[in-house]
């Protein structure tokens, strides 16, 4: 077993619920979201939170200057044509020293068989040599696609971890205990 038990991690992540209204939700609004106690997550925060609390890593948000439609045709059109442009959306916010972790756990949603080109702003625009990076995604099923590979490419100098966590988003909301076996796998938990 690993031990990053110690270390100062940073849980980056990108998630894009479909509505912020926990009812009446659309079939599309109720698959990108879970909802706790009445506030709506998107799926990939839910895990993004799930690994903070078990890990006491400092979160960061990332979220575009623009801000993507809630309509999901809308943000299909979008998402497609940032893919297809090799766009680089501008990220709000930095993060402040990240020189400061030593693991950085990396979470999206698939989009179209990829990471969404923002995850793309955020790997050119920050150097994670010596780091260990641990991706996690969620998906309708694609899983990581050829995702894993890209991050080693764009950070050829950090330690990526190849068994990143992905999960299903029929089953977010029951994911912790995977999360956290995940995480004591990984050394994270003891
Ligand atoms: C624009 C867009 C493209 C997507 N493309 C895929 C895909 O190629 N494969 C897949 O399994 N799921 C795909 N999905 C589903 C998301 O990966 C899934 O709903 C994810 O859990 C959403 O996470 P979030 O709520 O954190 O944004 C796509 C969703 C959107 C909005």
């Amino acid at each position: 077993m690993d031990s990053n038990s110690t270390a100062k991690s940073l849980v980056v992540y990108f998630s894009m619920p479909e509505t912020t209204e926990p009812e009446n939700m659309s079939r599309e609004e109720e698959l990108s979201t879970v909802v706790i106690d009445g506030e709506v997550l998107g799926n990939t925060q839910y895990v993004a939170y799930i690994i903070a609390e078990n890990t006491g890593a400092d979160i960061f948000r990332i979220e575009p200057v623009t801000p993507y439609p809630l309509d999901h045709s809308e943000l299909e059109n979008i998402a497609q044509k940032e893919q297809s442009g090799n766009f680089r959306p501008e990220i709000a916010g930095t993060v402040e020293d990240i020189d400061q972790y030593d693991a950085i756990f990396f979470g999206f949603p698939n989009w179209y068989y990829d990471m969404p080109m923002i995850m793309y702003s955020f790997l050119d625009q920050y150097d994670l040599t010596g780091k260990t990076v641990l991706p996690f995604v969620t998906s309708g099923g694609s899983g990581f696609s050829d995702a894993i590979g890209t991050i080693k490419d764009m950070e050829p100098d950090a330690d990526v971890v190849t068994d990143g966590l992905s999960i299903s988003r029929n089953v977010v909301q029951d994911s912790e205990p995977d999360i956290i076996e995940w995480l004591t796998e990984k050394g994270f938990i003891q």
